[in-house]
């Protein structure tokens, strides 16, 4: 199959290429293209992605540079710390990195931000490309520059906005995502028509079976789809100042919840709980009709993703709202729809309304 592919432009920071491919078997090409006079890589990588992808992948780079090496972290989001970015960069010394040398990030959320903000910091900056294997990774963080590490109990709190100079996202690699973490970036994918898309939203909607059994075709035009919406929105705001927020429907009361239980749910989880209390609230300004409001609801759960809670604390919850969301005097700033496939951004959502739609997502849906 063809692979797909879009343009990444920075004002500042130049154009990257987002290439969507069934495989890794034109990695080395686009690699060679960019750098033609490489000496180094390594791969930075997680302990799962490692043992499934790192050998395909260095199959594919081993004409790109004289010398590949690899540095393999515990996977999981405990690992995104200041404490393996400072082994990663004992490895780089011990290996004699320099600026002009290339790390590449394969894996997951977390491979992709703890790989770029090496990238971001070693040396003051060396190329970073990245090669997400998550439907997370691949539909959202791999593009836009965000990088970072957890620090304490803050999350990205430490880390930078850095660019790579390629993203190359294999989908036959979704093959062996776990399906709570598939389901997870469907989340990000669903949230995606929503804000920008209602023809895709629907033809997702209308494919939940391809999509559930992974169908290569479906996933490849599914993700160049979903990227095609990120890449919208940085491009225009590549610092989110303004319309890039957009991409952030679902998570203000998304990010609340997953810190009240304490990421028992997943990050898509979460989103999806918060899109559907986001929607609550749109319907009950009767900015969404019914049947929007239903339907945005429903069509969560053929996805494995759930839209209703137990019995919770609101106001405790609530406490969770990060600080930055809590504007004026007027409100919070929050992200609205005013239909399917259209976001706005609103800064006079009221505590009420924030806790009376957290409170919805108790009620027995039926
Ligand atoms: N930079 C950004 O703009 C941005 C945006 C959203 C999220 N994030 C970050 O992304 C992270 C979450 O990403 P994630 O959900 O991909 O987490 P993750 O990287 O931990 O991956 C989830 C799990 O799936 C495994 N995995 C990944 N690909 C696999 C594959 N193909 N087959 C089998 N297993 C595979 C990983 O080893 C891990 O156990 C968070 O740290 C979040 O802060 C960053
Ligand atoms: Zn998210």
């Amino acid at each position: 199959m063809e692979n797909s592919t879009l343009e990444v432009s920075y004002k500042s920071a130049g154009t990257y290429r987002v290439i969507i491919g069934s495989d890794y078997s034109d990695l080395g090409g686009y690699v060679t293209e960019l750098f033609p006079n490489l000496q180094r890589i390594c791969i930075v990588t997680d302990s799962n992605v490692s043992g499934l992808y790192l050998d395909d992948v260095k199959k594919a780079l081993k004409d790109c540079a004289g010398h590949i090496t690899e540095y393999i972290f515990e996977a999981g989001e405990k690992s995104k710390t200041l404490d393996t970015v400072k082994s990663c960069y004992d490895k780089l010394l011990a290996d004699d990195f320099n600026r002009r040398d290339l790390i590449v990030g394969l894996g997951g959320g977390v491979a992709g931000d703890v790989a770029a903000f090496i990238a971001s910091t070693y040396m003051r900056g060396c190329a970073f490309i990245n090669l997400p294997t998550s439907l997370l990774a691949m539909a959202d963080s791999s593009v836009g520059g965000k990088c970072g590490v957890d620090y304490d109990k803050y999350k990205n709190i430490v880390g930078s906005i850095y660019m790579p100079r390629l993203v190359y996202a294999a989908t036959y690699t979704l093959k062996s995502l776990p399906d709570r973490e598939f389901s997870s970036g469907m989340a990000e994918v669903l949230k995606a028509g929503l804000i920008r898309d209602a023809v895709y939203y629907e033809w997702l909607i209308n494919s939940f079976a391809e999509i559930m059994d992974r169908n290569e075709d479906v996933l490849n035009e599914m993700v160049y789809k979903a990227v095609g919406i990120k890449q919208y929105y940085v491009t225009k705001d590549p610092f989110e100042q303004n319309e890039r927020m957009i991409l952030n429907f679902g998570h203000t009361i998304g990010h609340a919840l997953e810190k009240y239980f304490d990421f028992k749910y997943s990050h898509g989880e979460c989103v999806a709980l918060g899109s559907v209390a986001a929607a609550f609230i749109a319907h009950k300004r009767s900015m969404l009709s019914d049947e929007e409001f239903y339907e945005i609801r429903d069509m969560f759960v053929p996805f494995d993703l759930p839209i209703s809670l137990d019995d919770y604390e609101i106001d405790r919850a609530f406490l969770n709202i990060g600080h930055d969301k809590k504007n004026t005097d007027s409100g919070l700033k929050f992200i609205l729809l005013k239909k399917i496939g259209k976001a706005v951004i609103v800064n006079d959502v009221t505590e009420d309304e924030i806790k009376e739609a957290m409170k919805s997502l108790v009620a027995e849906w039926d």
